[in-house]
């Protein structure tokens, strides 16, 4: 069987996603937020075990799988190499089919928004006899992929397009890739994963050395499968060590709840006044939670309880009351803990009393978006004090915001949920001028907004 049902079902929802007119939303200052919600699965966790799973040999079961268009463009892609993909009640099924055992794909692979799902699924390719097209949306289409290609043709990959770094792009795999030790030039978990994916394929040992720590959901999860995988600390980073000719076997997988979507909601409790929240199952890995580290420093009233273990990742609930916060300086050091959270941060931030100043940030630029140019224009529409300086951002928190919009989202699923967000607390409505990309990671935000008491309405004026 070439593709699925499910998955390619999948694939058509994504695809009607990125050719939708726009879908502007605005957020009004909300009533006390309060209740229980629970957050969808980890996106990075769900790409790693359906590809994992795809190239172990026998059955893998996935609960908690997150059903978000870049989660199901990675399931739609590996159906379309052959592997088989079916949802039984909640539990996803992956039918491995072994280390190097894919087939070559029929036509091009689009991964829609999504640059997870994109370079991991190059270290595959990598490490197949087979030639395949990887495109994406606009906003993938400028992404940067020499980061991925560079470390991969030194193991054997061809590139088709010479000097191209965008995709659309040709790769064509070995089945005899070549070993690396690899230092990463920009602290990547996307580029560590890809690297060590195709390791498995190589004939011998594939070292990745990173100055600071990524999230090492690859390094655990590949374990898990039974590949041998060494970490030796080295500086403030590692060096991660896979053995290749590696033979994966079917394993269970629950996926806990994306501490990057739960972001969002944890802001919102801070940023209403008298809201208390509990935010259930939220994934705890040290590599992931920058984020909450710094809202602690910035006075945040928030508990871990019933913390525990759930598929090998630490996982806790999370009660967030709404608190008076202070301005911080989050250290540079901090960046890949919590890349993905500084649009909220920075919203987050004028709320605080006092000077919120955030370095190292110049991986945001190759985001979705280029992240901080984003966020800063849409703080000041909103009539924050911000400035962008380099790879710098500066947030003069007053502890009010005016409001006021549109905020160019500009593809970013990210931008759009951080803004509307931030208007659940503004004098007036913040809006954002598209909502489309939000079912790249967390299709159920408005929802669980909404379940929280929080006000989001169309721009045209029915509520959500
Ligand atoms: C991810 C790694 C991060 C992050 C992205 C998911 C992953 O990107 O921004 O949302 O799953 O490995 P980089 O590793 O490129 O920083």
């Amino acid at each position: 069987m070439r593709a699925n049902k499910n998955a390619v079902v999948a694939r058509d929802r994504a695809g009607m996603q990125h050719s939708t007119s726009k879908a502007p939303m605005r957020a009004l200052r909300s009533p006390a937020l309060r209740g229980r919600v629970t957050v969808p699965g980890d996106k990075s966790i769900s790409h790693r075990a359906l590809i994992l799973g795809a190239l172990a040999t026998g059955r893998t079961a996935i609960c908690g799988l997150l059903e978000a268009d870049d989660v199901l463009g990675t399931a739609a892609a590996l159906a379309a190499m052959g592997v088989p993909i079916e949802k039984t009640g909640a539990v996803w099924l992956v039918h491995g089919r072994g280390t190097g055992g894919l087939t070559e794909p029929d036509g091009p692979l689009d991964f829609g928004n999504a640059g997870t799902g994109s370079r991991l699924m190059m270290g595959v390719v990598a490490g197949h006899e087979m030639s395949v097209v990887f495109t994406g949306d606009a906003s993938l289409q400028r992404r940067p992929m020499g980061r991925v290609l560079k470390p991969l043709q030194q193991m054997g990959l061809i590139v088709r397009e010479t000097g191209k770094e965008t995709l659309p792009l040709t790769l064509e795999g070995s089945s005899r890739l070549r070993p690396i030790e690899y230092r990463l030039e920009v602290p990547s978990a996307q580029v560590k994963s890809a690297i060590l994916i195709a390791g498995l394929h190589a004939a011998g040992k594939t070292t990745v050395v990173e100055r600071e720590p990524t999230r090492d959901h690859t390094e655990r999860m590949l374990r898990h499968f039974g590949a041998e995988v060494a970490v030796v600390p080295e500086g403030a980073g590692a060096r991660v060590t896979v053995t290749g000719d590696a033979e994966l076997i079917g394993r269970d997988v629950i996926v806990p709840g994306d501490p990057s979507s739960a972001a969002f909601l944890a802001a919102a409790a801070l940023i209403v006044p008298g809201s208390d929240i509990l935010v259930e199952n939220v994934l705890m890995n040290p590599t992931r939670t920058g984020f909450y580290v710094t809202l602690q420093e910035m006075g945040a009233t928030i508990e871990f309880i019933n913390a525990r273990e759930a598929g090998g990742e630490a996982v806790a609930d999370m009660r967030v009351r709404h608190s008076p916060l202070t301005g911080v300086s989050v250290p540079a050091a901090r960046a890949p803990s919590m890349i993905d959270e500084y649009p909220m941060l920075a919203a987050l931030a004028a709320y605080a009393k006092g000077t919120t100043h955030m370095a190292g940030l110049a991986e945001l630029k190759v985001k979705e978006s280029d992240r901080l140019a984003a966020t800063a224009a849409g703080l000041a529409l909103a009539g924050v004090d911000a400035e962008a300086e380099g790879d710098t951002l500066r947030v003069l928190g007053t502890g009010a915001v005016r409001g006021g919009g549109p905020v160019a989202t500009r593809m970013d699923h990210r931008i759009a949920m951080a803004f509307l967000t931030m208007g659940l607390g503004s004098a007036s409505p913040v809006s954002v001028d598209d909502i489309g990309m939000i079912a790249t990671s967390f299709p159920e935000f408005p929802d669980l907004i909404a379940a929280l008491g929080g006000k989001l309405e169309p721009v045209d004026g029915k509520p959500a």
